[in-house]
């Protein structure tokens, strides 16, 4: 058996809609430091960022700052609508930075991920520092910007930096909108239960005989694979690309259902929008139209989970054959990912198959810190995150929105209660992955569209105040 399946942030960023807004902005390249910290190494590499001043005040209006997260900050630029939407209405210079190690940044160009003396600097700390030096660097040299305020954005893991950077940096960040931020999905912190709770509560909002077929498929799986003639059977009824061989094929396709049904939870989104191939609104919902019938012989029932997942894959028709080994995006990078889950990120997931859907594996710390020896050199440090970021204990920090969607699996993970007067938590019911940070949609519930204007409420005192405090900073 392998590992029980560790879903990957990087899932996350596909979960974006594919729709391009041709959003306007310029790119632009910043001489970062490798490390900020250590006083030992003084190489430095070439971090990109992208801004807009369409709409900027030139006179200290406020920075709307994206923290990127996992990936080539265009893919954030392009599917952030929120901070596009409102940059208008607050006057807002947009800027969007890159992640270290992520898109076009790599401290180390193509060996960035060979070895620790190379890879040990991607880090969350360093991100934000990267991001503080940043700021304190525009901030100089764009004329106009010394007294700007700077909100920070971020979903997912970007929602996490967002966060952070504020509890780290109040004095250069004046709050921070995050959304879809697990920053509690860590060792000793949440369960490693509770995410996959959340996955089969989606499905079972549409039906339980959805939910007991995807339950059973394992185990049918399992027995109709273990002959050759089924292997072949399962490799020609799903017209796989290339057909099933091995155990490690077999581990393979139930980590990619595991995904897909993941990730429908996550991108259950009230409009079409477009992830791997197009999806319906509410693709779950259609997903679950196939799957009626638990009570059938296994062939049948696998037959019938096929056609569910014709949904995910095949929408449009035109899939010739299903090659369970597709990457999500081709703007993605795991290497990254992997290497941050395998330094401070690490998430323990597990399931018993009997309180969620999934094919019941333990969370095994020792076989996960194996891995990261082999393929990256590293040690885990599973309780860096809380030590560095305080776990619950965030209410010395301020001038924080989080947000989640209960739709969201990382809703398990996130923020759920309000903290004190300005760390504050709204829960959109009918949301999945940071639907609030999404453009807005004619189909948006009313929960998203408050979610927002609670945003924007916060955005607009955390602003006021900062100018009355430089107000009275000046006067002095
Ligand atoms: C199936 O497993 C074999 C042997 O491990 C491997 O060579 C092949 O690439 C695998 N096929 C897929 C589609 O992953
Ligand atoms: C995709 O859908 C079309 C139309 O329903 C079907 O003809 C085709 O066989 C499907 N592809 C796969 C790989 O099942
Ligand atoms: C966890 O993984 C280690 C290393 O692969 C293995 O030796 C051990 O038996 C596993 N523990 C359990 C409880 O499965
Ligand atoms: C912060 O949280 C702790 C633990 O929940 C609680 O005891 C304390 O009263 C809280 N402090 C404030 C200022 O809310
Ligand atoms: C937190 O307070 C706001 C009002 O400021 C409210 O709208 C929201 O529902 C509260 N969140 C939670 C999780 O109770």
């Amino acid at each position: 058996m392998g590992l029980p399946a560790v879903f990957n942030l990087i899932i996350l960023i596909s979960s974006f809609s594919g729709l391009c807004h041709a959003y306007d902005y310029k790119t632009y390249f910043y001489r970062q430091k490798v490390d900020h910290f250590s006083f030992t190494n003084d190489d430095i590499f070439i971090q990109r960022y992208l801004i807009s001043d369409a709409h900027w005040n030139g006179n200290n209006g406020p920075i709307f700052f994206y923290a990127g997260n996992e990936g080539d900050i265009t893919l954030f630029a392009d599917n952030t609508g929120f901070v596009w939407d409102t940059a208008p209405e607050f006057k807002a210079l947009v800027v969007f930075a890159e992640h270290r190690y992520y898109g076009v940044s790599l401290p180390y160009g193509s060996k960035s991920f060979s070895e620790p003396k190379y890879s040990g600097y991607l880090t969350s700390e360093q991100a934000l520092a990267d991001y503080a030096e940043l700021l304190t660097y525009l901030k100089r040299v764009i004329p106009g910007a010394k007294d700007s305020p700077v909100v920070v954005f971020g979903g997912s893991y970007g929602g996490m930096l967002a966060a952070w950077f504020r509890m780290k940096y109040p004095h250069i960040v004046q709050g921070a909108i995050a959304a879809s931020a697990p920053i509690l999905q860590f060792t000793g912190v949440t369960p490693c239960d509770k995410f996959g709770k959340v996955v089969t509560a989606d499905f079972a909002r549409e039906s339980n005989e959805c939910v007991e077929v995807i339950r059973k498929s394992w185990s049918a799986l399992n027995t109709v694979t273990a002959d050759d003639e089924g292997k072949a059977w399962l490799s020609n009824s799903w017209k796989l690309c290339d057909p099933l061989k091995s155990e490690k094929n077999i581990t393979d396709f139930k980590d990619y259902l595991s995904n897909v049904w993941t990730n429908l939870a996550m991108v259950d989104y009230p409009y079409p929008a477009n992830f791997l191939a197009p999806l319906p609104a509410y693709p779950i919902k259609v997903v679950c139209s196939h799957l009626t019938d638990s009570s059938k012989d296994q062939r049948a029932l696998l037959e019938e989970l096929n056609a569910g997942l014709q949904v995910y894959y095949n929408y449009t028709g035109e899939a010739k054959c299903l090659n369970f080994n597709e990457q999500a995006d081709v703007r993605l990078d795991d290497n990254g990912w992997n290497v941050q889950t395998c330094n401070e990120m690490v998430m323990p997931f597990c399931y018993d198959g009997i309180h969620d859907f999934f094919e019941p594996a333990a969370w095994n710390y020792t076989a996960f810190e194996d891995e990261c020896h082999k393929n990256y050199g590293l040690t885990p440090q599973p309780f860096m995150v809380s030590l560095m970021y305080g776990g619950r204990n965030i209410n010395a920090s301020s001038n924080i929105v989080f947000s989640n969607g209960l739709l969201d699996p990382w809703s398990s993970g996130g923020v759920m209660w309000n903290v004190s007067d300005t760390v504050v938590s709204v829960i959109i019911p009918e949301g999945a992955h940071h639907l609030d940070l999404r453009s807005a949609d004619p189909q948006d519930p009313q929960s998203v569209k408050n979610a927002r204007t609670l945003e924007k409420l916060h955005i607009r005192r955390w602003i006021e105040n900062y100018h009355i405090q430089q107000h009275s900073l000046n006067g002095i």
